[in-house]
């Protein structure tokens, strides 16, 4: 065999402040899996991860939830590596971009580029918010579009027309964070002269290192001509300040690439064999890979390797990029109970289901991924249930009952083991390619023979014959030993279902060459069942639970946004009628019940006056025992759309304010009030 190779694989980091759901998972899952391979060919392979730590978005939650930024990137990385270990993505390591070594390294590169003549200063006019005293990113202002007059619009772009404008030309601008209306004011930046690296990046970016489709976009931005990067942000910001300048932060982009470095630096002072240089420095032979998604192409395929450049660094051996994932064909969607979070799917699911699903479907292009619900059960049940785990059950009992569960030597059929072994190569290069759906597509299709061929010897017929016992322990020897290549084959993306395996067929750790080896007078492990079907009332309440998820957070942060008014930012200002069309009514709880199977929910039967409502709502944690609700006033949303649970139809939503968990405090109206009653 040629020599190892030393490969350096990242996926993108991801942000502190939210949690994990299955399209991030996509990523994680995907690339897991190609390391997973890399590792099980005996090549030296490295993945490293982190999460990204910084920025105005992260500083402003933290102070929402009246916490230290450090402290809530710190529960978010619990949760965040409790997620990942559980889908059985295996990281060598997972750092936070907030960390020493990132500071190091982000403050080195950028001295670097600073005296290599590549940062430029100026001075940038932009919206300042002065009830909180700070500058304001895009997405913290709103307004009415200067397009359409749509109102409660972003900074940059409107959601309901499409238009794209800066943010000073927005109508009735307004601070999302404090409401106050935003002032014009000056401060200087720091820019990433980005056009200096053109050449390189043109040939670069037609070197290999990108898929096709990708290439061809980023030439579209090459020729359009290079703009200069702003990688400066002024205080309060949550971040890393810039060498010799106070008050001066560094972007969030800035450093979250170098989190890869930082991540893989911080893994070389556990892991005395690896040598940052050997894999970072210009003239390293080692290969590095970044995998991500297509929406963040521009900073790893222009920025990043100009950075690195700059810096004296190497460059990127490739930048995989993926598509989004859809759930049923459309984009996922909170009422529809398809944003699903990483450990909804968890709570309800096995995690190789999804990698497998994951990986029958993922081409090496940037296409989006449809996780069809449906075709999900159909296919796991039938290619991984159905074809490869029922090879070993149907054998198993013969062995252990007819020859006291030792695999008989020989080769029943030296036509099929010869198949299996030629078809390795090209699953390889499957695997190599990330073509993963063409690999697990010759994997079943060599699953289909195994199980052809046992099916034509039907060893439970033969077994009730006399005088076929032989024959019944030499078809049942190599039912195992295929069942056995089948899963060598599978191993990267079922790692689970592949030491179950080696359980039961009593092995060391198997490695992809092991393939070429037959197991013979061997001794076999008692067989428990390996993996069980998909139930498809799991997958309803999964969605059930995402639904849950949802009205959970309703009632913890309200869209119209109560709570401390000094801590939460406020909404957009909205005209009159667009407040007198909700329908806000008094409402008597009649009943308060716990609803059976729901973690956060609460029944709620109500009196509107003259007609009775049922509405779901996620206030069991500040309300443990409902029945203290019953025969309270409390403010009711008439006029909401329905929306269809497991447990039933909920009509409209009650009213409450505060953060979450204990502290929910459903709203009531003075003495006086009557049910039905609307509210003005
Ligand atoms: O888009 C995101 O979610 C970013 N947090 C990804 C960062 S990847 C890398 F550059 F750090
Ligand atoms: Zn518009």
């Amino acid at each position: 065999m040629s020599e190892a190779r030393k490969i350096l694989v990242t996926s993108a980091l991801p942000y502190a402040n939210g949690s994990i759901h299955l399209g991030h998972m996509l990523e994680y899952i995907q690339t897991d899996m190609w390391v997973r391979f890399q590792k099980l060919r005996g090549n030296q392979c490295v993945y490293v991860c982190a999460d990204d730590a910084h920025g105005s978005a992260i500083m402003l939650r933290a102070e929402k939830e009246g916490i230290s930024a450090e402290q809530l990137i710190a529960n978010v990385k619990a949760e965040h590596t409790a997620d990942f270990a559980d889908f059985l993505v295996d990281f060598d390591n997972y750092h936070s971009t907030h960390a020493e070594e990132n500071r190091e390294l982000s403050s080195a590169i950028y001295l670097k580029l600073r005296d290599a003549g590549h940062i430029a200063t100026r001075a940038v006019t932009q919206y300042f918010d002065p009830e909180k005293g700070m500058f304001l990113a895009d997405r913290f202002i709103k307004g009415t579009c200067p397009k359409c007059a749509a109102e409660d619009q972003y900074g940059d772009n409107c959601e309901k027309c499409g238009a794209t404008y800066e943010p000073t030309e927005l109508k009735n601008p307004r601070s999302a964070i404090s409401g106050a209306v935003p002032v014009l004011k000056e401060s200087k930046h720091f820019f990433f002269k980005l056009p200096d690296f053109e050449a390189m990046l043109k040939s670069w970016t037609r070197s290999g290192t990108l898929q096709d489709a990708v290439a061809n976009k980023i030439a579209e931005w090459l020729d359009g001509g290079l703009q200069e990067w702003d990688i400066s942000r002024d205080a309060p910001y949550f971040g890393f300040e810039i060498p010799d300048e106070p008050g001066k932060y560094f972007y969030v982009w800035l450093d979250a690439p170098i989190g890869y470095m930082a991540s893989f630096k911080n893994l070389c002072a556990k892991r005395p064999e690896l040598d940052f240089d050997a894999f970072w420095a210009k003239d390293s032979t080692a290969e590095l890979y970044h995998f991500i998604g297509k929406d963040i192409v521009n900073f790893h395929a222009l920025f990043w390797p100009a950075m690195l450049e700059g810096a004296g660094f190497r460059k990127p051996s490739g930048v995989n990029v993926h598509g989004y994932l859809t759930v049923n064909g459309q984009k996922m969607s909170k009422s529809r109970g398809t944003f699903i979070k990483a450990r909804t799917y968890l709570d309800h699911l096995n995690p190789e289901y999804l990698r497998y699903y994951y990986a029958a479907k993922l081409g090496r292009g940037v296409d989006d991924l449809d996780l069809n619900l449906e075709d999900f059960v159909q296919k796991v049940n039938s290619d991984l249930v159905g074809k490869v785990v029922n090879i070993a059950s149907r054998c198993a009992g013969f062995i252990h009952k007819g020859n006291a569960g030792v695999l008989v030597a020989g080769n029943a059929a030296p036509e099929l083991t010869e198949a299996f072994q030629a078809a390795a190569p090209s699953i390889a290069e499957a695997y190599e390619a990330r073509d993963f759906s063409r690999a697990m597509r010759e994997v079943m299709a060599l699953a289909d023979r195994a199980n052809a061929w046992i099916a034509d010897k039907a060893p439970w017929v033969l077994a009730k014959q006399d005088g076929k016992q032989a024959e019944v322990q030499a078809v049942c020897a190599l039912g195992v030993n295929l069942f056995r290549q089948l899963v060598i084959l599978l191993k990267p993306v079922l790692p689970n279902l592949a030491s179950a395996a080696e359980a039961f067929l009593n092995v060391a750790p198997l490695t992809w060459d092991d393939h070429q080896s037959l197991l013979a007078n061997h001794q076999l492990n008692p067989f428990n069942p390996l993996l069980t079907r998909i139930e498809p009332a799991k997958i309803e309440a999964m969605i059930e639970a995402s639904k849950e998820d949802l009205a959970a957070t309703e009632a913890s942060n309200p869209p119209q946004g109560n709570g401390e008014l000094s801590k939460e930012p406020l909404a957009a200002e909205i005209a009159f009628d667009t407040f007198a069309a909700v329908d806000l009514r008094i409402a008597l709880i009649e009943k308060a019940e716990f609803v059976e199977g729901a973690d956060k929910l609460l029944r709620l039967t109500l009196d509107i006056g003259d007609a009775k409502r049922n509405v779901f709502s996620g206030i069991k944690s500040a309300y443990p025992d409902p029945s203290k609700l019953e025969g309270r006033l409390t403010l009711y949303v008439a006029n909401l759309a329905a929306r269809k649970m497991k447990f039933g139809v909920s009509e409209g939503m009650v009213l409450a304010a505060g953060p979450g968990g204990e502290d929910i405090y459903l709203l009531s109206p003075d003495n006086g009030a009557k049910p039905g009653q609307r509210v003005k």
